[in-house]
C-alpha cells in the first residue's frame, strides 16, 4: 500500500519520529516524505506528525488534516509536557477533531519532546512555587526526548497496523 509521511516540526523532535516511521516501513511504497503538502494526498495511508501548540496540533497540521478526504490516517506528535498518558490522549482526541469524517483514523502515538532553553529561563524567572518546581522538573525530563524508547514505540505502533 502506498503511503506518505507528513510532519510539521519546528525544532526537530517530531521529525525524529517521522524518520523512525520511515525506517520501519517499506521504502518502495513511500510516495511522499516531508512537510504538509497536497502531494501527500494521493497516498492511501498518511502518517501525520505534529508538534503540540496550546494543547492541540500546530496550525499547519490543522490545515493539512482538514484537506484529507478518504485516506487512512495515523497521527503522531510530540509535546513538551509528558508523564501522564491521559494528557497525550487528550491532545490526540483534540487533533482527531480536525480530521474530516470521511477519513479513517487508524491510531496515534505521542511522546515528550525537548523544549528550547529560553523556556527554562522563563520558568527560572518565575517566583518560587510548587508549580515552578514542577515545570522546571518537567523541562529537564524532556531534554532527553524523543529517546530510543520513544522511537521504538512509534515504530512498533505503525508496524502492527
Ligand atoms: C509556541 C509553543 C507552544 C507550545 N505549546 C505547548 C503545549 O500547549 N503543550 C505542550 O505539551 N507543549 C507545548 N509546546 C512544546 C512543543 O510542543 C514540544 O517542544 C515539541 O516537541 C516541539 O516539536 P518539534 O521539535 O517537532 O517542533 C509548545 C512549544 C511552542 C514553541
Amino acid at each position: 500500500m502506498k503511503y506518505a509521511i507528513v510532519y510539521s516540526s519546528k525544532t526537530g523532535n517530531t521529525k525524529l519520529l517521522a524518520q523512525a516511521i520511515g525506517s520501519a516501513l517499506p521504502p518502495e511504497d513511500c510516495l511522499y516524505f516531508g512537510p504538509p503538502s497536497p502531494e501527500a494526498l494521493t497516498a492511501q495511508r498518511v502518517y501525520v506528525g505534529f508538534w503540540t501548540d496550546k494543547g492541540t496540533c500546530d496550525g499547519e497540521t490543522q490545515s493539512f488534516l482538514s484537506s484529507l478526504t478518504n485516506q487512512e490516517v495515523f497521527l503522531f506528535g510530540t509535546a513538551g509536557f509528558g508523564g501522564a498518558p491521559a494528557y497525550f490522549e487528550k491532545i490526540l482526541s483534540s487533533v482527531q477533531a480536525h480530521v474530516p469524517a470521511s477519513a479513517h483514523v487508524l491510531g496515534g502515538y505521542m511522546c515528550q519532546g525537548k523544549m528550547p532553553q529560553a523556556v527554562r529561563q522563563r520558568y527560572e524567572a518565575m517566583e518560587d512555587s510548587p508549580r515552578r518546581t514542577a515545570m522546571l522538573e518537567n523541562f529537564d525530563r524532556a531534554l532527553s526526548h524523543p529517546d530510543h524508547e520513544d522511537l521504538d514505540g512509534v515504530k512498533k505502533a505503525v508496524q502492527v497496523l
